[in-house]
């Protein structure tokens, strides 16, 4: 299928350009930046920005540009993600934070924050820059209101989904944007906009079950993350609904191994990561049906593959 071999090549020429960007800095921090790379990751963003562009073979180079920006944005949070949240893991490998300290973490992510404007400024399109930079400043604010809320069982759904809408939903809309925006097709932005929102709340609420139900080997992180430095997700939030004595450990500021497989037992026994998928299925069923609005410029085939896909890798 033509469209199909034209985002495949789209994602290798996207790739090239990560390694080539990620390999231009010397020392610690290249290193740094090129093992987060070579580690993988699935892509996705960048997937949905060319999946969003409007077709054309090849794909053109601003909207190029703007996946390649978007996974630098997020690869950029990661890192900066793995010091706040203290995690030893991710993607397999040792953080960079766990691997080479904080100082080189926090400048890691910088060095690719400011390597993502570089490169979506070459496509010329204003209004691309100010997208990316509104929802890398709403991103660092999802993630600053995350430790101010760290150990405060009294959070409810609303105020989860609210957070999760800064720091990982509007990435995902965003990327979606991009790919209609410097494409030229500006009438297109708002309604994969909204099923990049979507999809990206029923990924984080996904990715928050996996904390507490995940494999290592599969996820690349290590499970319980979330409880050791107190972010109360959502399977947290419906288990503490049932069992509020959870809440005692949640709030300690530090927690032992046996604790953390405590509450991860208790919330397996809750009901809570059922309620919780439900809740995700959600997202994804009324993300179809954006889709459903969307004009036939979008690869709308294979935007349901990815909504599809994002519910396959958490069953
Ligand atoms: C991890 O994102 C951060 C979340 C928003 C949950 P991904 O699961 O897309 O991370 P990689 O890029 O595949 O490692
Ligand atoms: C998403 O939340 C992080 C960002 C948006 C940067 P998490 O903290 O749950 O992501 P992981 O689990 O570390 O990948
Ligand atoms: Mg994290
Ligand atoms: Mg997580």
């Amino acid at each position: 299928m033509a469209q199909k071999r034209r985002v495949v090549r789209g994602l290798d020429l996207v790739e090239e350009r990560l390694f080539t960007l990620a390999s231009e800095y010397p020392g610690v921090l290249g290193e740094a930046c090129l093992a987060t790379l070579a580690a993988g990751g699935k892509r996705v963003r960048p997937l949905l920005t060319l999946l969003c562009s409007r077709r054309g073979e090849p794909v053109g180079d601003p909207v190029l540009r703007g996946a390649v920006a978007v996974e630098l944005v997020h690869m950029a949070t990661l890192v900066h993600d793995d010091v706040l949240d203290r995690a030893e893991l991710r993607r397999g490998r040792p953080t960079v934070a766990h691997q080479y300290g904080a100082g080189i973490a926090v400048s890691a992510g910088n060095y690719l924050l400011a390597r993502a404007f570089s490169e979506l400024v070459g496509a010329g399109a204003t209004a691309a820059v100010d997208l990316l930079s509104a929802t890398a400043v709403g991103l660092s604010e999802g993630e600053v209101l995350q430790r101010a809320e760290a150990h405060d069982v009294s959070i409810g759904p609303d105020a989860y989904v609210r957070r999760c809408e800064r720091k990982t939903a509007d990435l995902f809309s965003a990327a979606c944007s991009l790919g209609a925006l410097l494409s030229g097709a500006p009438e297109a932005a708002s309604v994969v906009a909204e099923y990049g929102r979507l999809i990206g709340l029923a990924f984080q609420v996904f990715d928050d079950i996996l904390d507490c139900s995940g494999e290592q080997a599969a996820t690349g992180k290590r499970p319980g993350t979330d409880i050791r430095d107190g972010t109360i997700t959502l399977p947290l939030i419906y288990a503490l609904e049932g069992r509020p004595e959870l809440a005692e450990t949640l709030r300690r500021p530090a927690v032992s191994d046996a604790d953390v497989d405590a509450v991860l037992s208790a919330v397996a026994d809750s009901g809570a990561l059922g309620r919780a998928r439900d809740d995700a299925l959600r997202y994804i069923a009324e993300a179809r049906a954006v889709l459903a609005r969307c004009p036939d410029t979008v690869e709308r085939g294979l935007l349901e593959q990815v909504a599809a896909q994002v519910v396959d890798r958490y069953s």
